[in-house]
Order: structure tokens, then C-alpha cells, then sequence
């Protein structure tokens, strides 16, 4: 969109809101001001990267509830019995899992870490459920004592872990199967086919159960999940027909998969989507649970970078370096995932620059090709859609220290994750 346009937009939805797809991939309520200044979550996105500096991972908190809410009413909508887990591991951060926790949400833990960081953010421990394909003595252990809602046994050696550190415990447990089926998605974030390093064959769920009876657990149903960034609802109707078919229990958990809009060009199915293509395949009765990750949290972040250089190399390419890069988000480098790009004071379109990071490799290319109107040092640039799997991943790479994390509400900006100094980063040299 041309900066000309996102002014019209702007007068034609008289109050500034994102035009159609932008909407997509920003914060909900994220509004332009006059001239085509962005505001996220009624802050000016400018003075944020003038108070907290940058880069910084903004978000706005109205999104995350909104999310959490429609992703709940979508399920409750249709079932009684059933529980969403917020899949910790897309933005592992207290204040994000305190506001989860008051919005009525269970956690999905992958770690030790994890599991503190869930129950220091105040969820039950009885709405808090450990994954991992190699869980630890020590976080079995941690789980056990802490009284998690469920262990989710990915293997067998786990059932003999388990059964040893504590004999007869009465753990409730689900058993991950590993359903067969391949998602169309990236093949570094699909779980679900048969090559796969989580769950257990549905052939071997009988064996299973009679390990899970001798080892005193108390199996409680199955757990699969198929992949991440799922658009494909028919791939609920195949998983479904799977655990159907592989016995009667009383809880099923159908994992997460949720997609989000990266680029304004993506749009993935509702929430309501996905509750009814997740439950209508599955046995009345039995108690569901999901667990979205990405979905609760990618588009309610926004990270705000400063530009540095724009280097034109003449009859290439223009290349425009931001004070960021690969160790706040490795998610291109990684996936080659896309993403767009705005200049936070005349958000609009432009020509064609590569975006880049400050870290010493070719590699670190944030965006391929990102449109925007002529580039300045100083300027500050958002890249929207940043909210899952940036902080989670981040780095020290180049002894970069890893940036805030600010959550804006109503015009309030507050630091929930400082930036780290340099004293951090020689904090643990003994
Ligand atoms: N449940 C289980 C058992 C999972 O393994 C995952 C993700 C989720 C739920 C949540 O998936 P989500 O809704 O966030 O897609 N680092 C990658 C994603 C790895 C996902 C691993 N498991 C990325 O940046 O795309």
C-alpha cells in the first residue's frame, strides 16, 4: 500500500484503523495516526522506540485476551468438556502466562523451565500438562511434585523412568500417539507423520496402556499433535478418525496447528474453524483438549527496530541494516519464513530493499524484499507477526543482549521483560 493510500484508508475509516488485510498481520486496535504514524495498543510506536529503545518486542495486550477469549468460546461453544492449553513454548514469559492464567486457559509445558515458569505465573498445577519426547529424571520428578494435570508419556523408556522415581504415584497420564498423518506445512514443524521422533505407533497404544497399569499411572486418554501452521482443517477429520479408532478413552487431546497471518496475504481459518473441524470428528462425551501456541500470541507482537545503514550497491540491490536481526528472530533464517516491514512514522508502501541484520553473517536477512518508502538512518521500522517463537528463540549471538519485552494497553506502556545488559552476559562466567 502506498503511503497516499494508507492516508485515504485512513479518512475513509475515519478512525485509523489498519485497512483490510494490514489487519491481519498487526495487533487488533492497531491504528494509524495522521500522516500515517503507527499506534499499537494507543501507544505511538515512535516514542516507544524512544523510551525502551530498540529492537523491543512490543505487544499489544488487548490482542493477547481477545485472542484467549474467541479461542475459548470457539471450543466452549461447542463442548462442555474441554480445556485450551496455551503451548508456553511460542512466548515463554510470566506476565504473558499470569494474563493466560486469569483468562481461563491451562498451560502446555515442554520443560522443566517451563513448568517453573507456568507455575510461577500462577496457573493450577492440575491446568498445567508436560510434553517432551525426553523428559529428564529431574523434570519428571519437578512434574510430579508440583501435581500437573498430565504427564503426556511420549515413549516407553519415560514409562520406565516414571515407574522407578515414583512407584505407584497415580499420575494421571495421556499417551502422544504418532498418528501417521503429514500436515502440508514446513517439514521442521510438522510432528505428525510416521517419521517422527514424538509418540508412540497407534498399533503399540495397547501395550502401552498395560505399561502405564503396571507402572500405578492412571491413563486417562490420548495426545496427538500433527504439526504447527495447519490451514488444512481436514487433516482434524483424518486425526479424529485415527484416535476414534484406536479405543475408547475419556480425554483426547488434538494438540495445536492454529496458523496466523505473517504476511497480509495469509489468511487462516477462524478459531470457530478450527474448534469444529477439531471436535466433529471426536466421540461425544470425551473431554477435549488443544493446545494453540502461536496463535495466541504471533500477531499480538510487533518488533520495533532502529535502521542503521542503507547501503546501495549499484545495479544489485539497496540494503537497508536494522539494529536486530537473527538472534531476535530466527524464524527466516531458520524456516524461511516471510515477513513484512512498515516505517513507524509513514507506514505505507515503497521500493524494494533487502532487510537486514547487524550480526556478522550473509545469512542474516530478515526480510528477502521488504517495500518501503525510502528508508533513513534512524528510522524506526516494525515488523509485524513477531510475537511467537522470536523471544522464545533468541540469542546472545554476537554477545548481542536480548531486548525488552513491553506490553501496551489503553496509551500504557509497561516493561514486562527487561533488556538484558552487558553485565548479563558475563553474569554466569565463574
Ligand atoms: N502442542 C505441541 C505438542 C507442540 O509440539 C506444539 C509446537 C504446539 C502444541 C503449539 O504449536 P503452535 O500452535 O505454536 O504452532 N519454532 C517453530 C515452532 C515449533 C513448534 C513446536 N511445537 C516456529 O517458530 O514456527
Amino acid at each position: 500500500m502506498a503511503a497516499g493510500d494508507a492516508e485515504q484508508a485512513l479518512t475513509e475509516a475515519g478512525e485509523g484503523i489498519l485497512p483490510g488485510t494490514l489487519a491481519r498481520v498487526y495487533p487488533l486496535g492497531t491504528r494509524l495516526r495522521p500522516g500515517g504514524r503507527l499506534e499499537i495498543g494507543g501507544c505511538d510506536a515512535v516514542e516507544l522506540a524512544r523510551e525502551f529503545g530498540t529492537p523491543a518486542y512490543v505487544y499489544a495486550e488487548d490482542d493477547l485476551r481477545e485472542r484467549a477469549r474467541s479461542v475459548l468460546e470457539a471450543f466452549a461453544a461447542r463442548t462442555a468438556r474441554c480445556e485450551v492449553l496455551y503451548a508456553s513454548k511460542a512466548f515463554p514469559c510470566t506476565a504473558a502466562l499470569a494474563l493466560f492464567a486469569d483468562a481461563g486457559l491451562s498451560c502446555d509445558v515442554a520443560s522443566g523451565g517451563e513448568l517453573h515458569l507456568a507455575l510461577a505465573a500462577g496457573f493450577a498445577p492440575e491446568r498445567i500438562h508436560l510434553h517432551g519426547n525426553n523428559k529428564s529424571d529431574a523434570e519428571l520428578e519437578q512434574a510430579l511434585a508440583a501435581g500437573v494435570g498430565h504427564v503426556i508419556v511420549d515413549s516407553f523408556d519415560e514409562l520406565d523412568r516414571i515407574a522407578r522415581i515414583a512407584p505407584g504415584s497415580g499420575q494421571s497420564v495421556l499417551v502422544r500417539v504418532n498418528p501417521g498423518i503429514e500436515p502440508s506445512t514446513h517439514a521442521k514443524i510438522a510432528t505428525g507423520q510416521e517419521d517422527s521422533k514424538f509418540g508412540i505407533p497407534g498399533a503399540l497404544v495397547p501395550v502401552a496402556a498395560e505399561r502405564c497399569v503396571a507402572a500405578g499411572l492412571e491413563l486417562r486418554g490420548l495426545h496427538a499433535h500433527v504439526g504447527s501452521q495447519v490451514f488444512d482443517l481436514e487433516v482434524y477429520d483424518r486425526l479424529g478418525e485415527v484416535l476414534r479408532g484406536l479405543g475408547d478413552f475419556p480425554v483426547i487431546d488434538v494438540g495445536g496447528g492454529f496458523a496466523v497471518a505473517y504476511t497480509r496475504d495469509q489468511s487462516p481459518p477462524s478459531a470457530d474453524a478450527y474448534a469444529e473441524a477439531m471436535l466433529r470428528a471426536l466421540p461425544d462425551g470425551v473431554r477435549v483438549l488443544c493446545e494453540p501456541g502461536r496463535s495466541l500470541v504471533a500477531n499480538a507482537g510487533v518488533t520495533l527496530y532502529t535502521v542503521g545503514t542503507v547501503k546501495e550497491i549499484p545495479g544489485v540491490r539497496t540494503y537497508v541494516s536494522v539494529d536486530g536481526g537473527m538472534a531476535d528472530n530466527i524464524r527466516p533464517m531458520l524456516y524461511g519464513a516471510e515477513y513484512e516491514a512498515d516505517l513507524a512514522d509513514r507506514f505505507g508502501d515503497g521500493d524494494p530493499f533487502r532487510l537486514v541484520g547487524m550480526h556478522c553473517e550473509s545469512g542474516d536477512v530478515l526480510i528477502e524484499e521488504a517495500s518501503l518508502p525510502a528508508p533513513r538512518p534512524g528510522d524506526v521500522l516494525a515488523v509485524p507477526a513477531t510475537g511467537a517463537y522470536g523471544h522464545a528463540m533468541a540469542s546472545n549471538y554476537n554477545a548481542v543482549p536480548r531486548p525488552p519485552v513491553v506490553f501496551c494497553r489503553d496509551g500504557d506502556a509497561r516493561v514486562v521483560v527487561r533488556r538484558e545488559t552487558y553485565d548479563d552476559l558475563t553474569a554466569r562466567d565463574l
